[in-house]
């Protein structure tokens, strides 16, 4: 699983040893409940859930609950559950985004077509709250719900900025609160729930995973210009030619020349680097430090994230929640 590559090899063994068995079982539920009675359907669930993935949402839910008592049968379900909500959205994102790759594949809608995709999202997203409604509680249902909900607000104010080049590091971080941080933040919430841990508790590890999700989509805006598409899994450079600007680019725009922002604006509305290249646009990145100062952006989140975590009693499952905070700024993919 995706973790292995990174350079901190002993602390995400540590990670995956303690989630292990439990992601197995998580595996297994997936497998089990993404079966639908039309062929299209349980081809798509099965062919994201063979793809890859680094699985972090399950493994961050697992993991809050073991901090707060231990993994039980609900806590594997729900772990289940954020993966295949998390995996709706990848379906209706690449859709939306007009992706032609997804953790180095074709995506979904490439194979299947966006009207077959936009479908199967939908069952899939239903088919997770089914999963969660045997559960038989509200306050689950109430988690579920209000985060599908942010995260779709997310993706409809990122289409209402498409090919805007004015955005503000104010809307930016809106925008990720809603479509990253809210999932990250529910998991920990629905870990602690299915671990009986109190409200205090639950809501320290929701600022927690709130602040470690912030970092992580900055930290893939950042690789989104600096990795390369073998480790990536998606084409470098995409989020710009898709019409996003992301922080790094705000920061850069804000010292930028007039020559360079008409160079950023070409290739939004062109929605290619046919006439303006990527490396020009690296160029305006790199001379004003854009790249730099959203890593130390992220790295604030980080270290927010860490703070809290090492408020709580040492124990294994503290420590690679901890260690989770490093893997994610330091992640390749
Ligand atoms: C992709 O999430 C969507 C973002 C929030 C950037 P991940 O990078 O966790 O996707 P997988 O599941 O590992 O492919
Ligand atoms: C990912 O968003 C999907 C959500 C977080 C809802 P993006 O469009 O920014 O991410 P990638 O690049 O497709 O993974
Ligand atoms: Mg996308
Ligand atoms: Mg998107």
């Amino acid at each position: 699983m995706g973790f292995s590559h990174i350079g901190q090899a002993l602390a995400a063994k540590e990670i995956l040893d303690l989630v292990h068995e439990d992601l197995q079982r998580v595996e297994k539920e997936i497998a089990r409940e993404s079966t639908a009675g039309v062929d299209a359907v349980t081809n798509i669930g099965r062919y994201l859930q063979n793809s890859g993935g680094k699985r972090l949402r399950p493994m961050l839910l697992l993991l809050t609950s073991k901090l707060v008592g231990d993994t039980n049968e609900t806590a594997i379900r729900l772990a289940a559950v954020v993966e295949m909500i998390h995996t709706a959205t990848l379906v209706h994102d690449d859709v939306i985004d007009v992706a032609d790759t997804r953790r180095g594949k074709p995506s979904a809608n490439v194979i299947w077509g966006n009207h077959t995709c936009v479908l199967a999202g939908d069952w899939l997203y239903m088919q997770a709250f089914q999963v969660a409604l045997r559960l038989r509680n509200f306050q689950v249902l109430d988690v579920l719900i209000g985060l599908t909900q942010l995260m779709v607000e997310g993706e409809l104010l990122q289409l209402e900025s498409i090919g805007e080049i004015d955005v503000t590091e104010a809307d930016y971080m809106e925008l990720v609160h809603r479509k990253t941080a809210s999932l990250f933040s529910a998991c920990a919430r629905l870990g602690s729930l299915a671990a009986g841990g109190t409200e205090a508790v639950e809501a320290r590890m929701a600022d927690y995973a709130w602040n470690l999700g912030m970092a992580f989509q900055l930290v893939d805006d950042v690789l989104d210009f600096t990795s390369r598409e073998a480790v990536l899994g998606k084409p470098v450079g995409n989020d710009l030619r898709e019409g996003k600007v992301t922080l790094p680019l705000i920061y850069a725009l804000e010292e930028a020349s007039r020559e360079e922002r008409r160079l950023v604006e070409r290739v939004l509305s062109e929605g290619s680097y046919e006439n303006v290249s990527l490396r020009q646009i690296l160029d305006i990145l790199h001379s004003h430090g854009g790249i730099e100062r959203a890593r130390r952006r992220a790295q604030v989140f980080t270290e927010k994230a860490r703070e809290i975590i090492t408020s709580f009693p040492e124990s294994p499952a503290q420590r690679a929640l901890a260690a989770v905070t490093e893997l994610v700024t330091e992640r390749d993919h």
